[in-house]
């Protein structure tokens, strides 16, 4: 067992310089889950959402074809749709009312007085890739395939009948914390005996364990009825985690939306609907949610009061931290 290491500096919790770099160097850079196929099903509808300070828009055209864009105007930087979801089947600024075509190529500038080469003033594309009903975007365009990138972690889900599994609730919890002060609180089982009693009498917290994989960790806690655990807890940088049980599954995104707060959205899928504990799952859920925001976001509030330089990582439960604060320490050396 390794010897424990020191956290990251507090100051990363809060400096607005670090979260502007992590915009770029983490956010611009990797595959980022962004919604459920469900959501933008038909022609025409839209996903839209600002993601750690990036207006981003993902469509269904008319032309069935699924794309992706920055939700701004070439014009003067106007939204094309409002944040949220919905249908539409003209792209037009509600700005000065500049038309693109579903591909994003410009169509018209509204009585501009010149004409415009439509691919010169096409909207900035991002890319978008469906996995087994999920969308990824990914916002560098050169960026490695998603089925490449995530290849391992994917892996971990092939047994699970995910696509036989229907979206119940989808719900956006905001969190006066840095994206990172939730993430650590994820990636360790070593809170749980003191911040969740529920989950503790369901889990053999002792036994929680955590392995490491290629950018992502496995989280596993054997029932303390002694029957085997049939899920797993995936968490993949920088920020999604796939909490998997055998009939249904709860998508957890950590979405940053300022140097000191975050969106944690849920997903909850279940492979029956009408099941008789759907209710219960989600409530458990909702009721952690709650216990961990109460202690991350006095933890975030400790972080920035200039009293905590850093700390230190338990090599026996704290490596699934360990392993994705290394990742923001490499990133930052991008
Ligand atoms: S900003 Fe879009 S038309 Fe002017
Ligand atoms: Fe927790």
């Amino acid at each position: 067992m390794s010897a424990a290491s020191p956290t990251l500096p507090a100051e990363w919790y809060f400096d607005p310089a670090r979260y502007n770099r992590e915009r770029s160097r983490i956010f611009a850079t990797e595959w980022l889950w962004y919604t459920s196929v469900g959501e933008v099903a038909a022609p025409g509808s839209y996903v839209a959402q600002c993601y750690a300070g990036w207006p981003l828009m993902v469509m269904r055209g008319t032309d069935g074809v699924l794309r992706g864009f920055h939700n701004v105007c070439r014009h003067r930087a106007g939204p094309l749709v409002d944040d949220g979801s919905g249908h539409c089947t003209n792209l037009v600024c509600q700005y000065h009312g500049w038309a693109y075509s579903v591909d994003g190529r410009l169509r018209s500038a509204r009585d501009f007085g010149e004409a415009l080469d439509p691919d010169e003033y096409a909207l900035r594309a991002i890319r978008v890739t469906e996995w087994r009903g999920q969308v990824f975007v990914n916002l560098d365009l050169g960026a490695a395939s998603l089925e490449e990138d995530l290849r391992d972690f994917f892996a971990e889900m092939d047994a699970f009948p995910l696509e036989g599994m229907t979206l119940v609730r989808s719900l956006r919890h905001d969190l006066a914390c840095n994206w990172k002060t939730y993430a650590d609180n994820y990636l360790e089982g070593y809170h749980i005996p003191l911040l969740h009693p529920e989950l503790n009498r369901q889990f053999d917290a002792k036994r929680y364990r955590v392995e490491l994989g290629d950018r992502y960790c496995r989280h596993t806690a054997p029932s303390r009825d002694g029957s085997p655990a049939d899920g797993r807890w995936l968490f993949r940088w920088p920020n999604l985690a796939m909490n998997i049980y055998g009939d249904s599954m709860n998508v957890e995104v950590i979405v940053p939306t300022g140097p000191e707060s975050c969106v944690v959205s849920y997903s909850h899928f279940f492979a029956d609907p009408d099941a008789a504990d759907v209710g219960g799952v989600i409530a458990l859920a909702d009721t952690v949610l709650e216990q961990d925001r109460r202690m991350v976001e006095s933890v975030q509030r400790n972080l920035a009061a200039g009293t905590y330089d850093a700390g230190l990582l338990s090599p026996r439960h704290e490596n699934g931290v360990r392993q994705f604060q290394d990742l923001v320490r490499a990133a930052e050396q991008k």
